[in-house]
């Protein structure tokens, strides 16, 4: 079934969770697709997960159109979410909007994620009015990570923890059909899913969002770097493929492959006139 803004408002009000993992490349995103995920997210994490830079912030605009047009293309049911990178709406309202709409008419994102809370409520405005869906982003966002002085749990303290609920509010006002709670106190995310008609959906934010998202990579332990504390691994899947490169190289070193059936024929008439 297609799944679209209106199954995650539905959802929550039907009490049913959802499920929402990254991709950014065609394969992944039908594998994923055809598991019945609720939501694709085309996060800007592509730039640490796939291009291997230290953090977000080098992510562009054409970096995530490129992405998203081939997880589009791999996606029949799922709802594909596309990240706008930094700088492509923090500069005005104009740019926030054109950019939102690069994703949606280039690449084919059915609604976009920014992160930020009462700071970016102008641009949600303005894209909505667009009519083009915005799911928010608050808590640990990683587009701040300068301003936070790494990747740190945000929201501990109270008046972080009130900014926190505030900016949750202000989202729903400017008409977010989503937020994604990263990286808080998982008794906070209950609070602020509790005090808003839209699903939230977390990441290291405990088990009382309306639904929870990973990077793939993270949960299938593809990913060489430091795993946070909230990613669980369902399958080791690096551990697999390293173990089927190894054998290939072996295999390439033994003349084991390729064998006969991966070979193709020619008639020996013909092979004949070639001595
Ligand atoms: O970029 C990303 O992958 C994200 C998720 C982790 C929420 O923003």
């Amino acid at each position: 079934m297609k799944n679209s803004v209106s199954t995650f408002l539905s959802a929550k009000k039907q009490g049913n969770k959802l499920s929402m993992l990254t991709a950014y490349d065609y394969s992944m995103a039908k594998l994923i697709d055809d598991s019945g995920i609720n939501g694709i997210l085309v996060g800007d994490s592509l730039g640490m997960v796939c291009l291997g830079y230290k953090d977000t912030l080098s992510v562009t605009m054409e970096d995530m159109i490129h992405h998203t047009k081939a997880v589009t293309r791999g996606t029949q049911n799922a709802l594909v979410v596309a990240d706008m990178p930094f700088m492509s709406y923090q500069t005005s309202v104009y740019d926030a909007v054109k950019n939102a709409g690069r994703l949606v008419q280039e690449a084919g994102a059915q609604a976009i994620k920014l992160e930020g809370g009462a700071t970016v409520c102008e641009q949600v405005a303005a894209i909505v009015k667009a009519q083009i869906p915005v799911m928010g982003h608050i808590g640990l966002t990683p587009q701040s990570v300068n301003m936070f002085g790494g990747f740190k749990v945000q929201g501990k303290g109270e008046i972080a923890a009130k900014q926190i609920i505030e900016d949750a509010k202000k989202l729903e006002a400017a008409g977010v059909f989503a937020i994604v709670l990263e990286g808080i106190p998982y008794k906070l995310a209950e609070l602020i899913t509790k005090s808003v008609s839209v699903p939230t959906i977390g990441i290291g934010a405990g088990p009382s969002c309306d639904g929870q998202i990973l990077v793939y990579q993270d949960m299938v332990d593809i990913y060489p770097g430091k795993k946070p504390k909230f990613v669980k691994t369902y399958a080791n899947v690096g551990e697999i493929m390293t173990g089927a490169f190894k054998a290939y190289i072996e295999e390439i070193e033994h003349g084991t492959f390729p064998a006969k059936e991966h070979c193709f024929e020619i008639d020996d008439e013909v092979l004949n006139k070639l001595y």
